[in-house]
């Protein structure tokens, strides 16, 4: 049985394989504590590799309260299609209700996204990950050139996890490139989200997220209103971190 003492050498190991040899990998390692991070965008690839190899897979969605409308509907195809309960996980109204009283629905545009992604998407996302002991998400190195260039296939969270409760995390698209995820999508008939067909690439909140250009890049789409190494929203905090 593989050992995790050291995380790097076996992420080292891993960099080149398939990304469905990385889901067995996680699986064997953590079985049903392993839990899938689904965004409800091209992500979903993830979430069909998973299933494949466990029909038990788990899965959860912070639901920020302000995903698109074909986000939700997908959502719900995902979860009928596979025959898997989706976990929806929401802000804390305690957080959320006095920051919208006080700054109203759209503060980001003034204030940057920090706050509103830390209410609606970091603080659910910390509570559910302090019940799990490893997660794997669908971040991929081409996502973006200024903060996703090194994503290793699996690496030690340290932005989650608690002195006495390490939490291990599972990037296994990392080396995936937008194309390949897309020839999986057709060749293999997953479900997408609508939105793709409206020139929307890479897939946030509503009011965070507008369709790209042809030739602009995907992360040119987000938060687009700030610079290209902020954003960020602190789910993958540890991309900001400069690795040597
Ligand atoms: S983000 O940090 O900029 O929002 P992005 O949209 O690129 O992330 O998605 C990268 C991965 O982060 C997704 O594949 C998914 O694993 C995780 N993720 C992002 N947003 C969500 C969400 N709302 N719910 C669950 N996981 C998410
Ligand atoms: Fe708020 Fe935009 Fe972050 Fe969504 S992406 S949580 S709306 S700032």
């Amino acid at each position: 049985m593989t050992d995790l003492t050291d995380v790097t050498a076996l992420a080292e190991r891993y960099a080149d394989k398939s990304p469905q040899d990385i889901l067995k990998l996680a699986f064997d390692l953590f079985g049903d504590d392993l839990w899938i991070s689904f965004s409800g965008a091209e992500d979903v690839v993830l979430v069909d590799m998973a299933w494949k190899l466990n029909k038990g897979v788990k899965v959860f969605t912070l639901d920020t309260g302000r995903l698109h409308g074909e986000t939700y509907r997908f959502i719900e195809q995902v979860r009928e299609h596979y025959g898997i309960p989706i976990d929806i996980l929401t802000p804390d109204p305690a957080r959320l209700e006095p920051m919208v009283r006080e700054k109203g629905l759209f503060s980001f545009y003034r204030d940057g996204h920090g706050e509103c992604c830390g209410i609606r998407k970091i603080e659910p996302l910390r509570r559910k990950l302090s019940t799990v002991k490893a997660w794997a998400t669908g971040q991929r190195r081409d996502q973006s050139p200024g903060t996703r260039s090194q994503v290793a296939v699996l690496e030690q969270d340290t932005t989650f996890s608690a002195p006495d409760r390490p939490l291990y995390k599972f990037n296994p698209l990392a080396q995936m490139t937008s194309e390949e995820v897309w020839g999986y999508i057709r060749m293999l008939e997953v479900p997408y989200n609508s939105l793709h067909e409206r020139g929307f690439v890479s897939i946030g909140c509503e009011p965070c997220t507008r369709p790209v250009l042809p030739n602009q890049h995907e992360r040119e789409g987000r938060w687009w209103w700030e610079e290209a190494t902020h954003k960020e929203c602190g789910l993958h905090a540890g991309n900001l971190i400069v690795k040597a």
